[in-house]
């Protein structure tokens, strides 16, 4: 779909082609926030990363994954928020916490950090009904050359794919961003879990995959539409395995290392806006 053709109502609706045609407009339009409900986008994109901010001091070598939880639901109850995974589709933690081989939605438990893991936090926070979610990887202590580069790389990939949005844009530039990013280290990208809408609800339109395809080029970020930039970097193959003990863990085929980093953002009238920036975070232009 052309991007003026979100705009251009329907008349005829005697014609059932013209009838979807007009729902699928509607549904469009929907995701076209008011300067009231960017607002509200904003303060939920706020809170989630101030909660990052609060956290990082405690991912650290010695604490499990589980009490990064538990600070996670903690804080964000005592602030009259609600943790977005919590009883998402079945899943009971407020955060996932994703180690070493694990590429994304690694439950926490009793695993204790240790010099030489990367983590990766992501937490999705709801506020006043809207949804702020993000991630960072973490390096603990010493971590190899291996491990820092692929941390490295997905953060520029996700900062390089923000830098080349503009209003209107198509969704595809992500995908072209994070896979020339990828490239210049040999490293791949994940295909079977994308960035995706967000808003009112978790995960909606559009699809934001990290690699450029034929629904992405069809898709476009119009001034007012929140999704998120979430790519997931690995070492080795871009291959995945999902662990059929928990039905959530997902990992790396060949066990090379995976990182990923995420920021909500909204796309306005003069380009992007990120969301979920950590006063305290690693901020574009990083070195780890
Ligand atoms: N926060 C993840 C995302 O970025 C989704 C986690 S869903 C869960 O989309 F159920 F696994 F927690
Ligand atoms: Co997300
Ligand atoms: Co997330």
């Amino acid at each position: 779909m052309d991007c003026t053709d979100l705009f251009t109502p329907a008349r005829d609706f005697g014609d059932g082609k013209q009838l979807r045609a007009s729902n699928m407009l509607q549904n469009f339009r929907k995701l076209q926030l008011s300067e009231v409900q960017r607002q509200q986008m904003r303060a939920a994109g706020r809170f989630n990363a101030q909660l990052m901010d609060y956290l990082r001091d405690f991912v650290k070598a010695g604490i499990s994954t589980e009490r990064i939880d538990q600070l996670v639901h903690e804080y964000t109850l005592s602030n009259k928020h609600t943790p977005a995974t919590l009883g998402y589709l079945g899943y009971t933690k407020s955060c996932c916490t994703s180690v070493n081989d694990v590429i994304c939605h690694g439950i926490p438990c009793d695993y204790i950090l240790k010099d030489g893991d990367i983590v990766n936090v992501d937490i999705t926070s709801i506020v006043d009904g809207w949804h702020g979610d993000q991630s960072e990887t973490f390096l603990i202590g010493n971590v190899s050359e291996q491990g820092r580069l692929v941390t490295q790389c997905a953060f520029d990939a996700m900062h390089r794919a923000i830098q080349a949005l503009t209003p209107g844009c198509s969704v595809s530039v992500i995908g072209e961003c994070v896979v020339a990013e990828a490239d210049k280290y040999g490293f791949t990208v994940v295909r079977e879990y994308v960035g995706h809408g967000l808003g009112r609800r978790f995960h909606q339109y559009p699809n934001v995959p990290h690699f450029p395809d034929r629904k992405s080029r069809q898709d476009y970020l119009l001034p007012g539409m929140c999704f998120t930039i979430e790519p997931m970097i690995n070492a080795g193959a871009r291959f995945t395995k999902l662990d059929t003990n928990d039905n959530w863990t997902v990992r790396t085929r060949d066990a090379s290392l995976s990182a990923q980093f995420e920021h909500t953002i909204l796309m306005t009238e003069q380009g992007p806006e990120i969301l979920t920036t950590c006063p305290n975070g690693p901020k574009f232009g990083h070195r780890f």
